[in-house]
């Protein structure tokens, strides 16, 4: 793909960079810096560069108006940490407040400007406020990729007014997901998991045009199981989706895509720590149990499914990974496919809210060769979608 990337920005320049600081917070603290790290390869590669760092982001949706608990200043403090130096805080996102900032502050400081969520012109890309953004700035850097599915002033619309940048956390999510799924080596295989098919129906139906074989666990995979006669008890089931299961099986037939749905599973009629759980072939289940994880069958065969692979895109986990010991799928596939990954036999790349979180809880995260830090936007790159930010980027 063909991007301007920082080194080819120039030096001594005032840069506008577009991060994505929507961490996890309590009570004002951030609780998961994951984001704020995946920040500072560009943030130094700028400051080598003697380039000022202007750091715009969202947090939270306070829908264009001031919402004091959705300030980013509590991100002041552990950023400081993280770069080495004092970031300065600037209460607004655009106007004199910051140029004052810009002005005030020497070549390679970092400035971070108020959630720019609270202004309307945001979300609704308004060209003034984009214009706004611009101001006493030279140049734009795109290290978002979690928040390129938005077209919104500060990931798409500015990047129209001034020459525009890839930042590095942004090139390292679009070479990963390139060598996922836009030019894989094969056989390339997928593992989508999660409570709900009709959440994934666009994901399901462009993975099985893209993959050689395709996992489906989690609560989705009972749907598809209900798709094809078999009981399922007081498990989670969309049956109303019966019908979108089964076009996608027989969209993966006609494409060549082989469905890896579950041959067992892991029932219990309660879904709490202690309680009795039982393994059982499909269909084989009392009215008031419900299916938690995959059973081991399936779970040897997914295995051997990876060994086969030379590729694995992975989104959802296979069951209630939160509620051990319904987390032993999950756990099981993560450390597989880790350990295949860190032996150079698998390139691994995951993705996705719940899965990051899944494999953090099975400790590979490390060994993955590339967990993304997008939520939404992977899933809709997923779905074979143009994220607006990563297209306004395009040279
Ligand atoms: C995310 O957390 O996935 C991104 O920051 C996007 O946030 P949003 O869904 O509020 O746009």
């Amino acid at each position: 793909m063909s991007f301007r990337r920082i080194e080819d920005a120039p030096s001594g320049t005032t840069a506008l960079v577009r991060v994505d600081f929507n961490v996890p917070m309590k009570d004002g603290v951030v609780t998961d810096d994951t984001r704020l790290r995946a920040a500072l390869p560009t943030i130094q590669a700028l400051r080598e560069r003697y380039c000022q760092v202007i750091l715009v982001a969202h947090f939270d949706r306070p829908k264009g108006q001031f919402v004091s608990s959705m300030s980013l200043r509590p991100i002041v403090e552990p950023l400081s940490k993280l770069t080495g130096t004092p970031v300065v805080f600037v209460e607004e996102c655009v106007g004199e407040k910051v140029w004052t900032a810009i002005d005030g502050s020497q070549r390679d400081s970092v400035i971070l400007l108020e959630n720019v969520r609270f202004e309307p012109g945001e979300e609704s890309n308004d060209p003034a406020f984009a214009k706004q953004l611009a101001e006493h700035v030279d140049i734009y850097v795109n290290d978002a990729f979690s928040t390129a599915h938005r077209a919104h002033a500060s990931t798409e619309g500015v990047a129209h007014i001034l020459p525009a940048y890839a930042g590095k956390q942004m090139e390292r999510e679009l070479d990963a997901l390139e060598a996922a799924l836009g030019n894989p080596k094969r056989p390339v295989m997928g593992i989508v998991g999660g409570s709900k098919v009709s959440t994934k129906i666009d994901l399901l139906k462009n993975l099985v045009t893209q993959l050689d074989k395709l996992a489906i666990g989690g609560g989705m995979a009972n749907t598809f199981l209900f798709a094809q006669g078999y009981e399922v008890g007081a498990s989670y089931c969309e049956k109303d989706e019966a019908e979108t299961a089964r076009a996608i099986m027989k969209a993966a037939k006609a494409a060549g895509c082989e469905l890896l749905l579950p041959v067992d599973t892991i029932v219990s009629v309660r879904m709490e720590h202690g309680a009795p759980v039982f393994t059982r072939a499909l269909g084989e289940l009392d009215a008031d149990e419900r299916i938690l994880d995959a059973g081991p069958a399936t779970v040897k065969r997914l295995l051997a499914a990876m060994d086969q692979s030379a590729t694995l895109i992975w989104n959802g986990p296979l069951g209630v990974f939160e509620i051990p010991p319904f987390d032993a799928a999950t756990v099981a596939a993560a450390k597989h496919a880790a350990a295949l990954a860190k032996a150079g036999k698998l390139i691994a790349v995951a993705g996705g809210g719940d899965t990051v979180a899944a494999l953090n809880h099975a400790g590979v995260v490390e060994d993955m060769t590339f967990v993304s830090t997008a939520g939404g936007a992977f899933l809709e790159w997923m779905e074979g979608k143009p994220l607006p930010g990563v297209e306004a980027l395009r040279g």
